[in-house]
């Protein structure tokens, strides 16, 4: 399978460091058009409840921004009737679920789908007749696939970060381990359907692996990718992770 791996910038941490500071600079606007120059096939921000990076106005502003480029925006949010009230009124491209509470997760870090189906049922069909695509961001874990099928969800996005995790630490087999279940839980997915995705805590030194599966369609990256961008440039740090994916693939 030789479909093109989109990539999604994640600007969040652009915010940040803005937010440090309070006051405009740096814009995650500017880093969302560097980010397109690098080659990024849309833009990712979260916008949390506690508005500790991305704020509203972030996400009026990549709106507008993005749909004059003709660039898709990924708004991840928390399930909760706020954030729903907002996706409703920007209508981006996709709406990725995460879990933002404690209670929320799985064990893996993950949304809990499985234990709040009805919910989530409900949570994201709105989202879904608006014409966003739902993505929900879930452990690489077989029921919570199925259970992500079941709601009605377009996609999975599966979480990348115990693998990445087990690589920075050096526990390798661990490590392997994870690559293995990630592989497998991209086919079954992809088996029921869903289109997959997948992201967090992804860096040159672990994005290879992930994006030779032939399942996945898009991979979100953000905080290594800003984090380079100090050294480099947020074009360069792009490019480069464009370059990792695009030779995985082949
Ligand atoms: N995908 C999802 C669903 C996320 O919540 C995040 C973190 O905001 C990412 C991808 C990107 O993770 P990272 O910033 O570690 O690359």
């Amino acid at each position: 399978m030789t479909r093109k791996l989109r990539l999604g910038g994640n600007i969040d941490h652009v915010a940040t460091v803005r937010n440090a500071r309070g006051g405009a600079r740096p814009d995650p606007l500017r880093a969302a058009r560097a980010a397109a120059e690098g080659g990024a096939d849309g833009i990712t921000a979260h916008l949390r409840e506690d508005r500790r990076h991305i704020t509203d106005a972030d996400i009026h502003g990549l709106t507008e921004l993005l749909n004059g480029m003709g660039l898709p925006l990924n708004l991840e949010m928390a399930a909760t009737a706020e954030m729903r009230a907002i996706a409703l009124r920007h209508r981006p491209h996709a709406v990725c679920i995460v879990p933002e509470r404690r209670e929320e997760r799985t064990t893996e870090g993950g949304l809990e789908v499985a234990r709040e189906e009805n919910r989530l049922a409900h949570f994201i069909a709105p989202l879904a007749e608006a014409g966003c695509r739902v993505s929900i961001f879930i452990a690489a874990d077989r029921r919570q696939i199925e259970a992500a099928h079941r709601i009605g969800a377009a996609v999975v996005e599966l979480h990348t970060g115990a693998y990445c995790d087990a690589h920075a630490e050096g526990r390798f087999a661990e490590r392997d381990t994870e690559l293995d279940r990630l592989r497998d839980m991209s086919a079954f997915a992809h088996s029921l359907g869903l289109e997959v995705h997948a992201g967090h805590g992804l860096t040159y030194d672990t994005v290879a692996p992930v994006a030779a599966f032939p399942e996945v369609v898009e991979l979100n990256i953000g905080h290594y990718l800003i984090g380079e961008a100090i050294f480099v440039g947020l074009d360069a740090s792009i490019r480069e992770m464009r370059r990792l994916m695009d030779n995985a693939r082949q």
